[in-house]
């Protein structure tokens, strides 16, 4: 390494042009590359010079390393300057439109539900929807061999027939109940999962609202008339409606409710409901001889098919562009 060696490095670097990026960082692994780097070699090989030579080398080299540093920044600083160029604002550039969302119907049919009954003065609560057996069957009045267990089809989950999901809000009537002093009157909304036929297929979940209402001397007049302002908000004065007797083990007595759509269609059942049976507010606690009241419970997405003529559910599941773009003017 002597000094014509050196004078020919310190040429070299002097004389670099970067034109891209990549010339850059070819120039810095040159000379700076960790394995095959020029100056690194020269600094490894320094310890072999006999010491009187080493400071005067090692400055050199130390040199040589700065030059190259500078040249890397200052082409560094070219290039952002040249970016900063080229990002320059272009006014004729058409801008980025905001793609407008929508809500989906079962979240309108929802939100209408609860605004027809926060007007008149149910408050909102949710339950969880992995439940266990005493809040969504036993304190329902629905023992271990009630046939009606049958009937929902449950997902236990963790080969544990204790805990599951949840087949129908009326679970949270339980849980409420037990933690609140009449009177209330409660509305909750959520998911529910068990084989169910909604339209012409089957679903394995649904969403459901279930409401209660607890008083002194709550009758079953009281019921009619809350459900018959329900279907009227949501499917206009003129609907026809009807309360046919029906049984649920948490109800006494209990019915379902039809609405007459057209002739062609005939009657369609909505909802189910009833008086809340004594023993069913005995085991939460609350003195059946002092208060009654009833509940209803309904699914959202049989609604969601009526409001909308919807004729298969699946398609709300699908999250089809085409399909949930014609609910944009609805909220
Ligand atoms: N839980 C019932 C079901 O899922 C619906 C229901 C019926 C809820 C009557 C109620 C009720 O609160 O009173 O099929």
């Amino acid at each position: 390494m002597d000094q014509k060696e050196m004078d020919q490095i310190r040429e070299e670097i002097k004389c670099f042009q970067a034109k891209t990026s990549n010339d850059l960082e070819f120039f810095r692994i040159k000379f700076l590359g960790k394995k095959k780097g020029i100056l690194t070699f020269l600094f490894k090989k320094l310890k072999e010079i006999p010491h009187e030579n080493r400071k005067n080398i090692g400055k050199i080299i130390n040199e040589l390393k700065k030059n190259v540093q500078d040249k890397i920044l200052h082409f560094q600083k070219i290039n952002l300057i040249e970016n900063k160029k080229t990002l320059k604002f272009d006014p004729t550039i058409p801008g980025k439109s905001l793609e407008i969302g929508s809500l989906h119907p079962i979240s309108i049919v929802k939100n209408r539900i609860l605004d027809i009954f926060k007007m008149i003065g149910f408050s909102y609560v949710e339950g969880p929807e992995i439940e266990n057996d005493w809040h969504n069957f036993t304190a329902l009045n629905i023992p271990v061999d009630h046939p009606s267990r049958e009937m929902q089809d449950t997902f236990f989950l963790c080969k544990n027939p204790e805990i599951l999901l949840r087949t129908h809000t009326s679970s949270v009537q339980i849980r409420y109940m037990k933690k609140h002093k009449p009177p209330f009157r409660v509305l909750s909304i959520g998911k529910v999962y068990r084989n169910e036929t909604i339209s012409s297929h089957s679903n394995f979940m649904f969403h459901q609202a279930e409401g209660f209402y607890i008083d002194k001397k709550v009758s079953f007049l009281d019921l009619k008339k809350i459900i018959q302002y329900l279907i009227n908000s949501l499917f206009g004065k003129s609907v026809k409606i009807r309360f046919r007797p029906s049984y649920f083990p948490f109800t006494e007595p209990s019915a379902e409710v039809d609405i007459y759509r057209d002739d062609k269609t005939g009657w369609l059942e909505v909802m189910g409901c009833g008086m809340i049976d004594p023993q069913v507010l005995k085991n939460v606690h609350i003195n059946s001889e002092i208060y009654s009241g009833f509940a209803f419970g309904m699914g959202i997405e049989r609604l969601a098919l009526l409001i909308y003529q919807i004729d298969d559910i699946r398609i709300c599941f699908e999250n089809d562009i085409r399909f949930l773009k014609q609910f944009q003017n609805d909220f």
